[in-house]
């Protein structure tokens, strides 16, 4: 069967939303559906392209990638809010043994993608997930000059909403394909 994998993500400029579509495409070229959805904006205006997550999202996904603008070295704290409204998820362990990811957008090129991604890992961690990074046989990973970490795909926004570079792109469509094949494999181990 088709892997179905949720892309969750906010982004008040679309450039968080530039990245969620690239992984979208390697989730269809690795032979996935990619599910998008975002979160309720706190009070700002964002994007509402694609529909809110629900909880039946989280229990029908064979995996998860989330992605948020770098806010202060964090997530922002509409991503942060859903997943505190997760606890019912959390108990029945619905999301045990799923593959997922991280992903985030920031201005500036030092100024705190990393923090971002392995904070946001914290959540899917608790909720049983099993973190996908990007491996350094991927030449962006090697060769860029902009965004793309071993942790999660990432974007440098020098103006806000700006294109994704090559690098970028491309760290972004492998990460995407990378969750679509382990979730296959994992839900064929554990059907
Ligand atoms: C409240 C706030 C905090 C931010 N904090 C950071 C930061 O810590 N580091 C950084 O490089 N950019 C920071 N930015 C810039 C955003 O991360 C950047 O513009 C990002 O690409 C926006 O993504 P979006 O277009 O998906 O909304 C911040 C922006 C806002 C509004």
């Amino acid at each position: 069967m088709t892997p179905r994998i949720l892309v969750l993500y906010y982004s008040r400029t679309g450039a968080t939303r530039q990245l969620a579509d690239a992984i979208a495409q390697g989730i269809t070229s690795a032979g996935g559906e990619a599910i998008m959805r975002t979160v309720p904006s706190e009070g700002e205006p964002a994007s509402a392209r694609d529909m809110i997550v629900s909880e039946d999202d989280l229990r029908t996904c064979d995996g998860l990638i989330m992605g948020s603008p770098t806010r202060f070295g964090h997530m922002v704290s509409a991503l942060q809010k859903f997943w505190e409204t997760t606890s019912a998820v959390w108990v029945r362990g619905g999301l045990v043994d799923k593959p997922a990811a991280v992903f985030t957008s920031s201005s500036s090129m030092h100024g705190g993608q990393e923090s971002t991604l392995l904070s946001m890992a914290i959540p899917l961690l608790h909720q049983g997930m099993v973190l996908c990074g990007i491996p350094y046989t991927e030449p962006a990973i090697q060769n860029t000059d902009a965004g793309g970490t071993p942790y999660g795909a990432s974007h440098v926004d020098h103006a806000a909403g700006s294109n994704l570079n090559r690098s970028e792109k491309d760290a972004a469509i492998t990460l995407g394909e990378r969750v679509t094949r382990i979730a296959a494999s994992l839900r064929s181990a554990n059907p």
